[in-house]
């Protein structure tokens, strides 16, 4: 506050606000030598209980809202039992709680950057926040989404570590406010003192783009989907489903560090993110048990196909039955999802969601069976080697990397998502390659099926045969 004082000698107005009763009496001290030249109030409470727009509505322009918000998720504040979180009993805030991310952990901070945009539009004013750089645009998406009134905006990375001793990609960021103007953009500065920025993002077609050079220079490259990326298998109970090999014949040590042994059948390699980030592919160190071969299917044949296979599944029964995603309620037991027919195809180009170096790798299968990726990696099937291998190559070229990064968030818990792989039309990119007659050889069947059974919806190709449009991968 005193810095905020210090730096804008023409504020007459001044209000400071905090929870916490001791900051407030340090920064009361900090300020009471300008209390005769300026109105300087400090406040002591909640910022969800607190009446902002009463309070901001009757000032007169221009504002600045200064600050910086805690740094904190909801859980882990309600885990350290610290009700610091919209009030229930706040119908804006509940509604916009639930609005928000439809899931329940979100940063303090943006929901506060959020209400301040609110209670300030159509105003001129300016709202500049430390925070994490991710709360930073997911308020700039929430702006230009709801089309708050933004002349500009900018983002300035700061060291997080070298000023706060935390390590988290932070920065500040600044909205310039002012009525009727609608700036979709926002330049990033890699420091507070640069003057150049090294990119911009911003909002094009409903999505917040990373990089709008990139997406100008390469925007003729989003097009259809013709080879369908799918996550794989989701089965939430690694503990049980996923098996290393103890190298005696089929046997394997599971996750609570039990000897198994059991019938081969369900049993399949795996590869995982990490797997991927490191290119281990050619032996893969986990197997798994695979229940299903559609989302679905009944389970209870394993019962006589694999007796042993069963009576594993069913020791384990009740931390399968515990899986807390509701998505397993109504399907038969030990279910799993992201099963189809693309599961189980030999050869598969795959990405790991959770690393930000953007890396596609040939997955072969093993020992004779197709190698399954777990659900924090997306792949293409293929029908051949070559495919695979000629995919690898469209996707690794330096083009498409280009491409995908104006999409892509490294700082983001996943930076690489199943809608960002869907943008890249592989034709138009084999064409800017000057591939497009080798792709022609493998001509993907763009016959989309639907993960749900009874959904499947095809989208046969004009100019390609029935039986290669039937081609399911
Ligand atoms: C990251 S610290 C910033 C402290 C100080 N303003 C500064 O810049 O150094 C976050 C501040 O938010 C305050 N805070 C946390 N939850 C709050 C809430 N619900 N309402 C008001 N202030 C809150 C904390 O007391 C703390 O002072």
């Amino acid at each position: 506050m005193q810095a905020a004082v210090q730096a804008f000698p023409q504020a007459i107005n001044v209000l400071g606000v905090d929870i916490n009763q001791g900051y407030l009496e340090q920064a009361r001290q900090k300020v009471v030598r300008y209390s005769g030249e300026k109105n300087i109030r400090l406040i002591s409470c909640d910022f969800f209980h607190f009446e902002w727009k009463q309070i901001i509505d009757p000032m007169e322009s221009p504002l600045l809202i200064v600050g910086n918000p805690p740094w904190v998720t909801n859980t882990s504040l309600s885990k350290l039992n610290i009700p610091n979180t919209p009030v229930k009993s706040n119908e804006q805030a509940f509604s916009g709680y639930d609005a928000m991310t439809g899931k329940s952990n979100f940063d303090i901070s943006e929901w506060m950057l959020e209400r301040w945009l609110d209670w300030l539009n159509g105003r001129q004013a300016v709202l500049a926040m430390l925070c994490k750089t991710s709360v930073a645009r997911k308020t700039l998406a929430y702006a230009w989404k709801h089309k708050i009134q933004l002349d500009s905006c900018r983002i300035y990375e700061i060291n997080a570590k070298k000023h706060f001793n935390t390590v988290v990609e932070a920065c500040l960021v600044v909205c310039h406010l002012l009525p009727d103007h609608y700036s979709l953009v926002c330049p990033i500065y890699q420091d507070l003192d640069e003057l150049q920025p090294t990119r911009e993002i911003g909002y094009r077609e409903g999505s917040v783009i990373a990089d709008m050079g990139n997406y100008e220079r390469w925007r003729s490259l989003v097009g259809s989907e013709r080879y369908r990326w799918r996550s794989g298998v989701k089965h939430d109970c690694a503990d049980v489903m996923e098996l290393a090999a103890t190298g005696r014949d089929g046997s394997y040590r599971n996750g609570l560090l039990e000897h198994v042994a059991m019938e081969a059948i369900y049993i399949y390699p795996l590869v995982k993110s990490s797997d991927l980030a490191n290119g281990r592919l050619q032996k893969p160190s986990k197997h798994l048990l695979v229940t299903q071969k559609r989302v679905g299917e009944a389970t209870h044949p394993i019962q006589k196909i694999a007796p042993k296979t069963w009576d594993y599944l069913m020791k384990h029964a009740d931390l399968l039955g515990g899986r807390r995603s509701a998505v397993y309620a109504s399907q038969p037991r030990f279910a799993i999802f992201g099963v189809g027919e693309y599961t189980f195809a030999q050869w598969k180009v795959a990405v790991s969601g959770l690393h930000k170096s953007l890396q596609f790798h040939v997955v072969p299968p093993f020992e004779n069976k197709p190698t399954l990726l777990d659900d924090t990696c997306y792949f293409i099937a293929c029908a051949s080697e070559e495919e695979a291998r000629f995919l690898a190559l469209l996707l690794n070229s330096e083009i498409a990397s280009a491409f995908y990064s104006a999409f892509m968030f490294p700082d983001a818990k996943r930076p690489v998502t199943a809608e960002m792989l869907r943008r890249l039309d592989l034709l138009s990119l084999a064409r800017e390659l000057g591939k497009e007659e080798e792709y022609r050889i493998y001509q993907p069947s763009i016959l989309i099926q639907d993960d749900n059974p009874g959904h499947q919806l095809s989208l046969a190709l004009p100019g390609v045969s029935e039986p290669d449009n039937k081609r399911l991968f």
